[in-house]
């Protein structure tokens, strides 16, 4: 496996926080932490605060991406916003499938491929994410489930296209609880996900697939996670709320 084939990508998920002021001074505070990153650095950040990332990350390395998308262009659905509508705003990823999404809002295999879908077609760079719950685990369904929802989340996506895909691994039982997949199980699920791709798409096409992982990663075990093979990056919650912790993983992937 060569990893130098594939883009290292860290990227903040801010989940529900920060108001468009609060991220301004957020992002002020990080621009001269990454600057020197070898790696690719991107925040993705609720609605409404998208105007004042994108205008505090001008000029800078850090690259703006929203939290969802819809499937649709326009029409009757209250509360979305379609791809469109985010690349207009200079919106250049979207996370789509998040286990919060998937656990709190409804969001189902079909529609995460739906959403990636349109995002896509919309031109758009899509992360998604896949995960298994600690009973999926408990149960050993982790390589099953990964592969299924990785599988279902690409269905109908060209390998032209999958080169504007990410994949995220992130087990919900390591999500915004403390508890970090170690280093080999991170590295495993990613290789769970990076077999479904060379399932779909043949070997050489998913050696070159970023796959991130995510959960409860952080500026003390970053190194460890980003040694990995098959951890091509991550995608951060809680600890790209702080400037520091997220410049000092984005060092570790830049090494
Ligand atoms: P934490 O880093 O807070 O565990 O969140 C991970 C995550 O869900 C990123 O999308």
């Amino acid at each position: 496996m060569n990893k130098a084939k594939r883009r290292t990508v860290i990227a903040g998920n801010w989940k529900m926080n920060k108001t468009p002021s609060e991220t301004t001074a957020l992002i002020n505070e990080m621009k001269p932490l990454v600057k020197d990153a070898d790696c690719d650095v991107l925040l993705c950040v609720p609605f409404v605060d998208i105007a004042a990332a994108t205008k505090a990350a001008e000029g800078s390395n850090i690259k703006i991406g929203a939290e969802n998308v819809h499937f649709k262009e326009s029409g009757a659905y209250t509360g979305e916003v379609s791809a469109n509508m985010l690349k207009e705003c200079n919106v250049e990823y979207v996370v789509i499938g998040h286990s919060e999404r998937r656990q709190y809002f409804g969001e189902t295999d079909q529609t995460v491929n739906l959403r990636t879908l349109a995002a896509l077609n919309g031109g758009l760079k899509a992360i998604v994410c896949v995960g298994e719950t600690l009973e999926q685990r408990e149960l050993g369904y982790t390589e099953t489930l990964l592969k299924y929802q990785t599988k279902m989340a690409l269905t109908n996506v060209t390998a032209e296209q999958l080169k504007n895909v990410i994949v995220a691994y992130e087990p919900v039982w390591a999500i915004g609880t403390g508890v970090t997949a170690t280093a080999e199980q991170a590295d495993e699920g990613n290789g769970f996900v990076r077999a479904a791709i060379a399932e779909v798409y043949g070997k050489d096409v998913a050696e070159t697939v970023t796959v991130q992982y995510g959960g409860s990663m952080n500026a003390k075990n970053a190194d460890e996670l980003l040694s990995k093979v098959n951890v091509d990056g991550g995608l951060i919650g809680g600890a790209s709320l702080k400037a520091e912790d997220f410049s000092i993983i984005v060092k570790a992937a830049s090494k």
